[in-house]
Order: structure tokens, then sequence, then C-alpha cells
């Protein structure tokens, strides 16, 4: 869903400073055929972490001949039981496609109802944009998935650390309304994601 591209390719200057929408192309003369290929998916991501599971971006910022082209793709992998927390894509629809391992895949609508499917190798599934989804490792060994993105830059809100982690805090008594719940969980919940 981002703007159609103006030019054949312009790969991100990263390093420049212009506020712009985007990232301003780097200069053609130095443009080779390394800013069009991207290794960072080549190797499994370390899933020791509280989830058990890590997604490599391969988006503008780690690959970035993506710049105006409007696509991403994720490397995304679980050790046994991992999750892939709830989290929405701003500006980007998602696709993704199981590679190995069982992953129970699900969704929910504006209107609270949720979509889910477990899936093996070689199966899809689609997560519309802006909805709230997870996948989780429901097999007995590792799962590895890959995803793509209609956005270079799909940008991710996850519900958890979003609202408990937030710099400055979301206030307590906000929280304990919106959840219902008293002070001392949300302090709980707070201390689990607070950098
Ligand atoms: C999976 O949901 C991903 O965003 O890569
Ligand atoms: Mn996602």
């Amino acid at each position: 869903s981002d703007p159609d591209p103006l030019q054949d390719f312009c790969v991100a200057d990263l390093q420049s400073t212009a506020s712009i929408n985007g990232f301003p192309c780097k200069p053609q003369s130095t443009v080779n055929s390394s800013d069009f290929f991207f290794s960072g998916f080549t190797k499994e991501g370390n899933t020791s972490n509280p989830f058990g599971a890590i997604v490599t971006p391969g988006n503008v910022l780690s690959f970035p001949g993506l710049n105006t082209l409007g696509i991403s793709m994720n490397r995304v992998d679980f050790a046994p039981g991992g999750l892939n927390p709830p989290h929405s894509h701003p500006r980007a629809s998602e696709s993704g496609v199981v590679i190995q391992g069982k992953l129970l895949v699900g969704f929910i609508t504006t209107g609270n109802v949720f979509y889910s499917k477990v899936l093996g190798p070689g199966e899809m599934f689609v997560i519309p944009r802006g909805l709230v989804h997870f996948q989780k490792n429901v097999g007995e060994g590792k799962a590895l998935a890959f995803t793509a993105f209609n956005s270079q830059l799909s940008g991710a809100v996850v519900a958890a650390p979003n609202l408990f982690g937030a710099t400055p805090a979301v206030p307590n008594n906000v929280l304990a309304q919106a959840f219902q719940i008293d002070d001392s969980l949300v302090n709980q919940i707070k201390s689990k994601f607070m950098p």
C-alpha cells in the first residue's frame, strides 16, 4: 500500500539527514548489484528470549534496495512453543508461508472475530492490513516461516509492550480501567515490558 515508484529504483541513503517521506536515493553512480540482494535470511534467528520466537526483518532499513518499491519480507524463527506475540502492521497487509513445523496462525477483526488455523509446511496465510495477529509454534520441533508485506516498512505495533512498556509510561489508572484490573496487576505486567 506504499506509493508507486517514480523511477526504476531508489536505493535508500539511510545516512541522509534529509527529512522526507521515505528515504532519499543514494547517487546512481554508487549503485551496484549488491544493493539488490540480501543475505540476512540465511541464518536462523536466535529464539532465546521470553517469547521463544524472533523476527529477522528484510525491510528498507536492513535492505535499502527496497526503498520506494513497496514490498518487504521477514524471516520468523520459532523454538518449540514459541510465540510471535499479538501485533499489527499499520502500513501493510501481510502474507506468509510456513516452511518448517506447525504454526497456529490467527488474526482478530475490528469486530473482535477471531480467525485461525494450524498450518504446516507449504501452507500460506494472509493477515489483512492493520489487524492484530500472532503465530504460535504448536509442533514438537522448531518452526520457520517467511512473511511478505506490501510496504517497504510495514511497522509493527506489538500489543503488550506498546501499552505496558511505553516511554514515558502510560498512566496506571488508564491501563487499570482499560483492562478492568487493579493497580498491582498493572505494575506486574509493566515490570515485564518496561525497557
Ligand atoms: C509476522 O507476523 C510478521 O510480522 O513477520
Ligand atoms: Mn505480522
